[in-house]
């Protein structure tokens, strides 16, 4: 695998080992809640959240499920499609933010209810550049040799820190979970080309949840002031989402001397159909190469990238030796693209 920290053609670094994805599980709640739903709960209409968003569903936990239980059942099918058992896991690394609690960590929680009794693990919080940053973190420990296989997780349970008296977040978000198995990849298999992640702190205040960490503790204020909910700019994060998008990508491509064209698919964070849209159209990409699937599950964070790879994967646009560009943007704020060949 190639390594990211350098952004100048020739600047790059080069690991010992070659890096795949050697299998893909997603997991999603039952429940699903539609826009008409939403029209019950807040002054929002189903024209309204279609055209402006693209979405028409998502789905929702029932109480009492947290991020854990979505990502178990997704590992276990991850681990199992890749040939391997959960003692084979050596790392897990869960982009989330919304973990089943501050401490303990998501991935603990996971490693126990899936058995992977020899892996160590963390969550990293990268919001919905959270399934980007956990891919190129797990490839980078395999890729060292330290690891020989690693669960790169995207998972949230969005509604858990949704104010359903907000209609213009709360239509937004859903939930849902993917594992990636990661492994070496042999000399001639298709493998993980190279990354490129940006964080800008300047843009924080664009969509943060106020209160609930260390400088403002819960309290009946807090609550009483519904600051442990998503509070977002729309406007600015859309701008920044749409602007960094195509500059990520362009920069990845650029320094791997690929032609937008050349790319068979593009897994871009789901956000909003208008935002992937646009990036797509201003890299000059094929409609038919952009994968969409916000219609069914909304913005669930970490978790939209591996959703719409398994939707691909499922409806046969994905297959072995793909070409695929990866972009994410998120709160932070946090930018990633990961480009690889699909491996199986
Ligand atoms: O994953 C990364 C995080 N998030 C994003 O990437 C989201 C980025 N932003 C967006 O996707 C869009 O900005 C939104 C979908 C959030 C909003 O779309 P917009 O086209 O920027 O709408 P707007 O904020 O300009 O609002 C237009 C109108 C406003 O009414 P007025 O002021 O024109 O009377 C809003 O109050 O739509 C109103 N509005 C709604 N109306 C019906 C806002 N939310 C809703 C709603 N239903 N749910």
């Amino acid at each position: 695998m190639v390594a990211g920290d350098d952004n100048t053609p020739g600047g790059r670094r080069r690991h010992a080992r070659r890096v795949k994805i050697a299998s893909l599980a997603t997991h999603v709640p039952p429940r699903v809640m539609t826009n008409a739903d939403l029209e019950k709960l807040v002054d929002t209409t189903d024209e309204w959240i279609r055209q402006r968003t693209g979405i028409v569903e998502r789905h929702v936990v029932d109480p009492g499920v947290g991020t854990s239980d979505l990502i178990a059942p997704a590992a276990r099918e991850a681990i199992a499609k890749a040939g391997l058992t959960p003692d084979d896991i050596g790392v897990i690394v869960v982009g989330t933010t919304t973990p089943d609690t501050v401490f303990p960590s998501t991935a603990c929680l996971v490693q126990h209810k899936i058995g992977a009794s020899r892996a160590w693990g963390f969550d990293l919080g990268a919001a919905c550049s959270g399934f980007t940053y956990a891919l190129t973190t797990a490839a980078e420990l395999v890729a060292t040799g330290s690891h020989r296989h690693a669960l790169a997780v995207g998972a949230d349970v969005m509604s858990s820190i949704l104010d359903y008296q907000d209609r213009a977040t709360c239509v937004l978000f859903g939930d849902g979970a993917g594992v990636a198995v990661v492994s070496p990849a042999a000399e001639d298999e298709p493998a993980i080309i190279d990354f490129s992640h940006e964080i800008d702190g300047s843009g924080g205040p664009a969509l943060r949840l106020p209160a609930g960490g260390s400088l403002r503790p819960a309290s009946h204020e807090t609550v009483d002031q519904r600051m442990h909910y998503v509070h977002q700019d729309g406007h600015a994060v859309f701008r920044f989402a749409v602007r960094k998008t195509e500059e990520i990508c362009r920069c990845i491509l650029a320094r791997n001397a690929i032609d937008a064209d050349q790319l068979d698919l593009f897994v871009s964070h789901q956000a909003n159909k208008r935002i992937i849209m646009s990036a797509a159209e201003r890299l000059g990409l094929d409609a038919a190469k952009v994968v969409i699937n916000i219609e069914r599950y909304g913005n669930t964070t970490g978790a939209t990238i591996p959703l719409a790879l398994g939707d691909a994967l499922a409806d046969g646009r994905l297959k072995k030796g793909d070409l695929v560009l990866l972009a994410s943007v998120g709160a932070g704020f946090t930018v990633g693209s990961v480009l690889l060949r699909w491996a199986f």
